[in-house]
This record gives C-alpha cells, sequence and structure tokens, in this order.
C-alpha cells in the first residue's frame, strides 16, 4: 500500500462520530483498558523511580570521584570487598519491588475477569482467519467481518462479551483503546469484554504474528448509541439487497468461482471461507482495512487481490473487463 493508500485509510470517517486513528494505550475509552492503562502508569512510576536513583548515583559518582588536576597520586582508590548490609539492600528491595507489581498486575487481572456484566449485553464470537476476522452475531442470526459495531454507553450500562476463536493458526485481538490484548487459538476458545464509553471508531489490529499478511489484519471496533446499535444490526438482519437494476450482474456473479467462498445471504453464494459480503457496502475497509471501500478500490481489489494484499488467500479470478464491472456492480448494490 501506498503512502498515499495509508493516509487514505486513516481518514475514513464516520459522520458524526470520532475517530481514534491512534491506537494509543493512554487514552483508554472503556473499564478493562483503564484499569490496564492505570497499572501501567504505576509500573512506569516505579521504574521511573528506579531509574532516577540508580542513574543519579551513577551520575554523582562520575563527578563526585572524578580525577582532579590535583590529584598527585596515581594508586587506586581503596578497593571494597564485600558488604552484607548492602549485598542484602540489592536484593531485598529489587525482590519487595517485583512482588508489588506481581501482586497489583493479579488484582487488575482478577478484577477486569470477574467484573460482573452490565444489565445489558452483547455477545459476539470473532473468528481469527488468515489475514481477517470474521464477526458472529448469534442472538441476530448474522454474520460480517473486520469492522465490529457494538454499542456504547457512557455510564457502562452496556457490555460487549467477546468469544475468541481461530480457524487457523494463533491470532491475537488488540484495540488498545478498549482493551488489552487476548489471543485467538485453533482449538480452544478465549473470553474478553469491552465497554466502549464513547461512540467512535477504535482501531486495532493482529497483535500476534501469524503469517505474511499479519501486519493487514486491521480491526476496526464502531461504536454507536444504542439506537444506531440497533437500526445498524436492523439492516444487517436483511436479506442481500436485490436490487432490480443489478439481476443480470447478481445472475451471473452466481457462475463465478466467487460463491465458492463468500456468502451473500439469500443468494446461492454460501461459501465460507471467505468474509460474508451480504451487506459489503456497509463497512468503511476492503481486505481487512487494507483498502478505503470505493468503487475504485472495489474494483481493484476484485481484479487482482494481490496487488494490495500480497499473499492473501484471495486469488485473481482473472475476470474479463466486462465480468469484474459486472462484479463490481453486483457488490455495490449490496447495501
Ligand atoms: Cu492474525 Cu497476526
Amino acid at each position: 500500500m501506498s503512502l498515499k493508500g495509508v493516509f487514505a485509510w486513516l481518514q475514513v470517517q464516520v459522520p458524526g462520530t470520532a475517530e481514534h486513528r491512534v491506537q494509543n494505550i493512554f487514552q483508554p475509552f472503556a473499564s478493562p483498558a483503564r484499569a490496564e492503562y492505570e497499572i501501567a502508569l504505576f509500573t512506569l512510576a516505579i521504574t521511573a523511580a528506579i531509574f532516577l536513583v540508580v542513574g543519579g548515583l551513577i551520575v554523582f559518582t562520575i563527578v563526585r570521584f572524578r580525577r582532579r588536576s590535583t590529584d598527585t597520586t596515581r594508586q587506586e582508590p581503596p578497593q571494597v570487598y564485600g558488604s552484607n548490609q548492602i549485598e542484602a539492600a540489592w536484593t531485598v528491595i529489587p525482590i519487595l519491588i517485583v512482588f508489588v507489581l506481581i501482586g497489583v498486575t493479579a488484582r487488575v487481572v482478577a478484577s477486569v475477569e470477574n467484573a460482573s456484566p452490565p444489565k445489558s449485553t452483547l455477545k459476539l464470537t470473532v473468528i481469527g482467519h488468515q489475514w481477517w476476522w470474521e464477526v458472529v452475531y448469534p442472538d441476530y442470526g448474522f454474520v460480517t467481518a473486520n469492522e465490529i459495531h457494538v454499542p456504547a454507553a457512557s455510564d457502562g450500562s452496556t457490555a460487549t462479551y467477546l468469544t475468541l476463536e481461530s480457524m487457523d493458526v494463533a491470532h491475537s485481538f488488540w484495540v488498545p483503546q478498549l482493551s488489552g490484548k487476548m489471543d485467538l487459538i485453533p482449538n480452544r476458545t478465549n473470553y474478553m469484554w469491552i465497554d466502549p464509553r464513547e461512540p467512535g471508531v477504535y482501531v486495532g489490529n493482529c497483535a500476534e504474528y501469524c503469517g505474511t499478511q499479519h501486519a493487514n489484519m486491521l480491526l476496526r471496533v464502531i461504536a454507536q448509541r444504542p439506537d444506531d446499535f440497533n437500526k445498524w444490526a436492523a439492516e444487517q438482519q436483511k436479506a442481500a439487497a436485490d436490487n432490480p437494476q443489478a439481476s443480470e450482474a447478481r445472475t451471473n456473479f452466481g457462475t463465478l468461482a466467487c460463491v465458492n467462498c463468500h456468502t451473500i445471504r439469500g443468494t446461492p453464494a454460501v461459501g465460507k471461507f471467505g468474509p460474508d459480503l451480504t451487506h459489503l457496502m456497509s463497512r468503511q475497509t476492503l481486505g481487512a482495512g487494507v483498502l478505503v471501500n470505493t468503487a475504485e478500490n472495489l474494483r481493484a481489489w476484485v481484479d487482482d487481490p494481490q496487488r494490495p494484499k500480497p499473499g492473501c488467500l484471495m486469488p485473481s479470478m482473472k475476470l474479463t473487463d466486462k465480468e469484474l464491472a459486472q462484479v463490481v456492480s453486483y457488490l455495490q448494490s449490496l447495501k
């Protein structure tokens, strides 16, 4: 992706919502992230104090015991071997510091994991794939990809519980402003929760090396006011749009190999290997965040996904110009 592409990607903005483009752990917007932010500050304060003490002593020693022009002897200073007090001090103090850090960390981990859920919760299953995220809304009966819509409430009265699984290798779910990292591991189920306090787009990424396109396994959590979230969910529950103007394109799409990997609900396309495309046009990005979802980029992506995302598991289908135009116009009808 070119630098321009990177900027374009960064500048995608949902009207009326704040986009948190920088993945800043020092600017938390959810309870787990806040708890981790506080413990990070505490750890930084302790390590800064250690740095000042050790660095200060080194500077003091260098200055105080430097060689002066008035020194007449060339002898070494008196050598001191062994001091029980000093050795005891530099053994016991670091051990105490380590135990304090372990204790505080364990308390935060336990308090995040054992927090009781608020009245209103949303349950999601996020499944890691090379190199995209499948997002299942089991209570609503639809599946989407890479962009996770969740409700946000400033008083923490709603939270989203994520069940994390993997289809292939180990991945890691990380949206720094909402929570710490949690791995997605094959044949194992992990859990985490988030409660965004402000509507907005929170960007994240896979945080566990998972193959060639690991760096382009990007994530967006789109936190919305509960009303907006419900509206979005109701739209997603509908079967794919059946625009009469796209009927020829739709029929032709059904004859292409695309349907073996992608699902478009309400059509013969029921593949499970790639992202569900039922409401593709409701997404901001393509290819797990590598391109902004524009007509031009969609065309480039369908034409040859290996150019924007080399090594990704979607091949170029070598479509003719006419087929390509039809696929793009059909996909664009999937509002
Ligand atoms: Cu998935 Cu790194």
